[in-house]
């Protein structure tokens, strides 16, 4: 065998265990909150109701930012009552009107096929595409964040709670730091999305790492939650 001919294969072999993208170590299970949102981005529609709605589900590591794993082609689903039932917890803002199984997949479920590449894919080793989505869906509905932010009976000081108003009513109920992230809008930090992480297995919620908030100041600092699209 020629030299080159084996530096190939090792080179092969080296992007090969990057493209991997070897170990996840947990998930975050990231959240928009629909009112901040749609305040910071033009929503073509908005759900019924202002709610938490799912931005994504990355498996990611702690040492490591992991990203676009390669792994399989998104799956779009089928029938429209599936469709339906995603689109309720994870809703694509920017389409004009609610997906369609009669549409062009690529378009009205573009949303779900980027989160699978850019995220979904990291984890496919321990879940596939079914499971990942069936996961997805299941840690969505373990805690209801609307009912624990506008709790009538420990209100949090909307709409300018301080950062750790918000992280206590949520801990008070999970019993772990979640991770918040907000946004500069207008004069001040609007609090956008929560994120919950999760273990490797998808189990068990956990603490995200610290200091537990993207953009959003201080522990001490104020924080814009809106109650209501516009
Ligand atoms: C993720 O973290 C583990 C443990 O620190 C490490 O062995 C692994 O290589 C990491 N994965 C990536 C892609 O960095
Ligand atoms: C998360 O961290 C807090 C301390 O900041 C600790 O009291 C709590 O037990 C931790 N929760 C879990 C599930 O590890």
């Amino acid at each position: 065998m020629g030299r080159s001919l084996l530096i190939l294969i090792l080179v092969m072999f080296v992007l090969n265990a990057q493209k991997s993208c070897g170990q996840y170590e947990f998930f975050r299970l990231v959240t928009f909150w629909g009112p901040s949102f749609c305040r910071m981005y033009q929503c073509w529609r908005e759900p019924p109701v202002p709610k938490f709605t799912l931005h994504g589900l990355w498996p990611d590591n702690y040492t490591r930012h992991l990203y676009n794993c390669g792994g399989t082609r998104y799956v779009p689903l089928r029938s429209q009552r599936s469709i339906d039932a995603r689109d309720d917890y994870w809703y694509d803002y920017f389409l004009l009107y609610p997906p369609s199984a009669r549409g062009n997949w690529r378009t009205e479920q573009r949303f779900w096929a980027k989160e699978w590449r850019n995220h979904g894919t990291c984890s496919e080793t321990v879940f596939n595409q079914q499971n990942y989505f069936n996961l997805a869906k299941t840690l969505m509905f373990m805690y209801d964040l609307k009912s624990i932010l506008f709790n009538p009976i420990n209100q949090i000081p909307w709409p300018w709670p301080r950062v750790s108003d918000v992280q206590s009513a949520i801990f008070r109920v999970t019993r772990v730091r979640t991770e918040l992230r907000c946004h500069y809008y207008k004069n001040g930090n609007m609090l956008v999305e929560i994120a919950l992480c999760y273990d490797v297995t998808g189990n068990q919620v956990i603490n995200c790492s610290r200091p537990g908030t993207v953009f959003c100041g201080k522990r001490s600092s104020r924080i814009y939650v809106p109650k209501n699209f516009k």
